[in-house]
């Protein structure tokens, strides 16, 4: 089992699907200290935690709303780059899917929700982050991991906004990277794409509308033939960007070549 004791870490989107099976990963290795963000809490991490004598602190928090959104980073950033005995890390994980519509029978309200947590949370919860750590004199290690999706670099009919969002998150991670390149001690950061995985977000794909949706027997047949990742697998991968030191910052990554 990997030792987490030297991290401390702010995970969006904890409660459920890859960053609960993140966030037990984290706790069943010691991590140091565990900032969890979503709308509800995940009581079973709670008990795990308080079990295994992990610092868990969960802030309740819609990221479609960007000023509590704004917020929330600065609280958990500046705490945790704070309270930090090693290596800080923030893991943007929490996004949306919906709204499974082509564009052109888009729900505003939808659109910039999906928007909001897809893109301008991260980004809101990135400056955070750095800015605490510049207030640290930029002494302290510390990675910006962005869960990203191969729909970044893929359009699919019926999840354009997820596409043009993960597209988005994506150039985050390389416009953090060109502006941290000169500095004496880089940031680093990476996106990450997980791989198919089973999670809330899957179903919501085989039960979307094939009018919106054209490639829905696919994620169809990718639960009947039993070859989604578990959330444990792809979160295992993702972990092992907490110390990798072979991989440029800034890389575009995807679990299935880590
Ligand atoms: N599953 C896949 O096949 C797949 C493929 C490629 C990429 N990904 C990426 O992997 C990451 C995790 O996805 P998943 O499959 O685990 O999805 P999921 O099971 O739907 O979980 C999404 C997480 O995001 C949080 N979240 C959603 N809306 C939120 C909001 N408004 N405010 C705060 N938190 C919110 C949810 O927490 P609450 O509901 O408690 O708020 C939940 O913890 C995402 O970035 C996704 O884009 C997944």
């Amino acid at each position: 089992m990997s030792d987490y004791s030297t991290f401390s870490v702010v995970l969006t989107g904890a409660s459920k699907g890859l960053g609960e099976a993140t966030a037990r990963l984290l706790i069943d290795g010691g991590v140091g200290h565990l900032f969890c963000v979503s709308r509800s809490v995940n009581d079973d991490l709670v008990t795990l935690a308080q079990e295994r004598g992990v610092d868990l602190r969960w802030t309740q928090c819609d990221l479609s709303d960007a000023p509590a959104a704004s917020d929330v980073a600065r609280a958990v950033c500046e705490a945790c780059v704070t309270e930090t005995a090693g290596t800080a890390i923030l893991v943007n994980n929490a996004a949306l899917l919906e709204p499974v519509a082509r564009v052109g029978h888009l729900n505003p309200r939808d659109l910039i929700s999906l928007h909001s947590v897809n893109t301008i949370a991260p980004a809101l919860f990135a400056d955070a982050f750095l800015a605490a750590r510049t207030s640290r004199g930029d002494a302290i290690s510390a990675r910006i991991i962005n869960i990203s999706s191969g729909l970044g670099t893929r359009a699919m009919a019926g999840v354009g906004m997820y596409c043009m969002s993960k597209a988005a998150l994506d150039m985050l991670t390389q416009a953090i990277q060109t502006e941290q390149e000169d500095q004496a001690a880089p940031v680093w950061v990476c996106s990450v794409s997980p791989g198919t995985v089973e999670s809330h977000m899957q179903e919501t794909l085989r039960a979307a509308d094939a009018a919106h949706l054209r490639d829905r027997e696919t994620f169809r047949e990718l639960k009947r033939s039993g070859t989604l990742n578990t959330p444990q697998f792809s979160a295992s991968k993702i972990l092992s960007l907490l110390t990798r030191t072979d991989i440029d910052s800034g890389s575009i990554l995807r679990v299935d070549s880590l």
